[in-house]
Order: structure tokens, then sequence, then C-alpha cells
């Protein structure tokens, strides 16, 4: 059956008490849409582990700054319908933006404290913007559960610790980073890449990979590691790095004498566009 989106919040309400009355728990995949097989990860995790599934498509104007790529982000609705359908999916929710922001709407998350590190630093009101939306699609949709990818790490700390602080009742599922076979994490903005610099960006698995052999070979020097991480995306070719560090999976607290479990984290620029990936590296 092709998936008809629903597109006001009136009428996901009407369906999400269905699905209450009926005591039916409520996954949910938030997404920008452009969906690749890492947001189909989570959306079959929901499936599996929920009696109903709502995959929301939404481009959140609030989490992408002034010189950002908001208008040129892709925008393939009827290739996310198709996807969605071949795996089952009953229900999308797709609302424009003055659904989701009417007319008057003021209120903002101020995010928690680990929102200010490193994505804080070079994308100042990105985490604020997605708090917000995070918040109001979890509310609108009535979730039980709700499924993020450790892609984005520093993303899930920022949701997990808001749900904790504002008691929202739902459970938070980290669900494992999808790559290409040569190591390239999937994301909607490896469609800007040029085939040269889609080269250049398995330069950032690449140095993970390189961080955890060290790691594992005995190197506790943080600032041994995070030069020679940086080296690494320099000499592969990246255009900037923006950060590139190994921190406290927890905090993002990072330390001149690390221990396990670790975070490496790595956002650096290919041509113009910005590319994010990070390992957790354990015994
Ligand atoms: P988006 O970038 O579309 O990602 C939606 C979800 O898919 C996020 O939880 C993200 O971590 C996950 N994801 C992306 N690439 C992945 C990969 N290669 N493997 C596994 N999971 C992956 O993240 C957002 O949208 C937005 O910030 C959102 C949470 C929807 C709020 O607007």
């Amino acid at each position: 059956m092709p998936i008809l989106p629903i597109t006001t919040v009136t009428d996901l309400r009407r369906v999400t008490d269905g699905f209450k009355s009926k005591q039916q728990t409520i996954g949910v995949v938030p997404t920008m849409g452009a969906l690749h097989e890492g947001h189909l990860s989570l959306v079959r995790e929901s499936l599996k582990n929920c009696d109903q599934t709502i995959v929301t498509i939404f481009v959140n104007p609030t989490q992408f700054g002034p010189d950002e790529d908001l208008r040129k982000y892709p925008r393939p609705p009827g290739d996310d319908l198709t996807m969605l359908e071949a795996l089952g999916v009953e229900h999308v929710f797709a609302p424009a933006d003055n659904e989701v922001y009417p007319s008057g709407f003021s209120t903002m998350i101020d995010p928690p404290a680990v929102a200010g590190k490193l994505e804080g630093e070079f994308r100042p009101t990105h985490f604020s913007g997605v708090a917000t939306v995070v918040l109001k699609l979890l509310n609108m949709t009535q979730a039980d559960v709700a499924f993020f990818g450790q892609k984005d790490f520093q993303q899930v700390l920022v949701v997990q610790t808001m749900v904790a602080d504002l008691n929202v009742n739902v459970e938070i599922r980290v669900c494992d980073i999808v790559r290409e076979s040569d190591g390239l994490a999937l994301s909607s903005r490896n469609v800007y890449l040029s085939d040269q610099e889609r080269e250049i960006a398995l330069t950032l698995s690449r140095t993970l990979s390189h961080v955890e052999e060290m790691i594992h070979e005995g190197q506790t020097d943080g600032f041994e590691i995070v030069t020679e991480m940086r080296q690494m995306l320099i000499d592969g070719g990246v255009t900037s790095v923006d950060y590139a560090v190994v921190a406290d999976p927890k905090t993002l607290n990072t330390a001149e004498t690390i221990s396990l479990p670790v975070v490496a984290l790595i956002a650096a620029h290919v041509g113009e566009t910005r590319l994010i990936d990070n390992r957790i590296i354990t015994l």
C-alpha cells in the first residue's frame, strides 16, 4: 500500500490516540529524509521492537546555521516513501515548516551542557534546534521508544540528557553506525561529494581505525593521538579539520592520559561538505 504521509499534528494525534487506546507501543524514528541504509537500520529496529512505528521526515530549519546547507539539503520525498514502503512502514509524519513552527512560535530548548563542546563550538545554535524539534516530535508522536544513530554521537548525548533532565517519558535506543563496504559512514550529505572527494572522505574512517590501533597497541598519550589524527586527516586531503579528539564517551571531556572506554570523534570539511564520524574504543 502506498504510504500517504500524515502532515498535521491533529491527524497524527488521531492515529497515535488509536494506538494508545489499544495499548500498543509507539516507536519513532526522527529523520530529515534523504534516507539511506543508516536511517533504514533504525526503522528496522523500531519495526522489530515496537507495535507501531512512525518515521518522521522534517528538515528542521532551527538546527541549521545561517551559512549552512538548509536550502540545498537533499529532499527526495518520493524515494524516501518508496524505501519505507518496502520495509513495511505504514506511518510517516512529514509536516510542513509552519505546522512545526507556526507563526508566534517562540519557545526554544536551552540544551544541556554537553551541547557546548565540539559541534557546539562550530555550530553554536545547532543543538538548541535539535533539542527543540526532538522534544516536539516526541510529544507530537507520543513515542514510547525513539531510535537514534551513534553516527551523531553528540546528538545522542544531548537527547539522552534532555530526556532525563526534563523527565520525558520515552526510552532512547542507540543504533550502530552503518558504513559503506570501504568504511565511509553513510550520510545524506555524501551525495554532495564528487568521486575525488569521496576518496578523500574515506580518510575519516581510516583515521578512526588508526586511532583504535594506536590505542590497542598501548598509546595512552592524548596529545600524541590527537596530533596524529589531525596530521592523517590533512595528509589524506581534507580541506580543514573542525575537531579531531579522543574523549570520554559520557562527558566528551578530553584528557592528557586516556583510559578506556573512549570515543574518537572527527568533524572535517571535504571541499564544501562537512562530514562527521566517530568510533567507540573499548578494551
Ligand atoms: P538525520 O541526519 O536525517 O539522521 C536521522 C537519524 O539517522 C539520526 O539518529 C542519525 O544519527 C541516524 N543516522 C544517520 N546516518 C547514520 C548511519 N550511517 N548509521 C546509523 N544511523 C545513522 O539527525 C538528524 O537527522 C536530525 O538532527 C534529527 C534527529 C532528525 C532532528 O532534526
